[in-house]
């Protein structure tokens, strides 16, 4: 099975979703969380975190944005966990995602959508890396 990165971004820890996110992700049968913690990501996790959005328009108000309150950092596993938990979350553009989705239900803005989760399994394992380091 797949591990995969998720981080509850500052807009759904502020709004208080964080137990509604975390209960679609754990309601998936056979889907695991092996790791949770709430924290402040500080600028370097960011950049690195976020190194293939260097240069874009949004990237200072996206780094802004991910350092202005705690996030949730999870591991979850399971069975094409990857792209499952892309496809709960749905895409970027809150106002491009379907209900039922998480950002199709609750995104404002395309910056403050909520949730961000690893889009491959080359992503996963590099962001799983450096959110936690120690974790095998
Ligand atoms: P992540 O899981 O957070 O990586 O989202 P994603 O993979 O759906 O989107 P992408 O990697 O393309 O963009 C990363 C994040 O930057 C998004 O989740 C948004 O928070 C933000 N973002 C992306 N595109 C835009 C944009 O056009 N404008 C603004 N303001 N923010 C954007
Ligand atoms: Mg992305």
């Amino acid at each position: 099975s797949q591990r995969t990165l998720v981080l509850l971004k500052p807009d759904a820890v502020r709004r208080g979703l964080v137990g509604e996110i975390i209960g679609r992700i754990e309601s998936k049968a056979g889907w695991t969380l092996r790791a949770l913690e709430l924290r402040d990501l500080d600028r370097a996790t960011l950049e690195q975190h976020y190194a293939e959005h260097e240069g874009r328009p949004f990237y200072e108000s996206l780094m802004e944005f991910m350092a202005s309150g705690p996030s949730v950092a999870l591991v979850v596993e399971g069975e094409r966990v990857i792209e499952g938990v892309r496809a709960l979350a749905g895409p970027t553009d809150p106002i491009a995602a379907a209900p039922g989705s998480i950002r199709g239900d609750f995104g404002t803005i395309v910056r403050e959508n909520l949730i961000h989760a690893s889009d491959s399994e080359e992503s996963a394992e590099r962001e799983l890396k450096i959110f936690f380091p120690d974790f095998s």
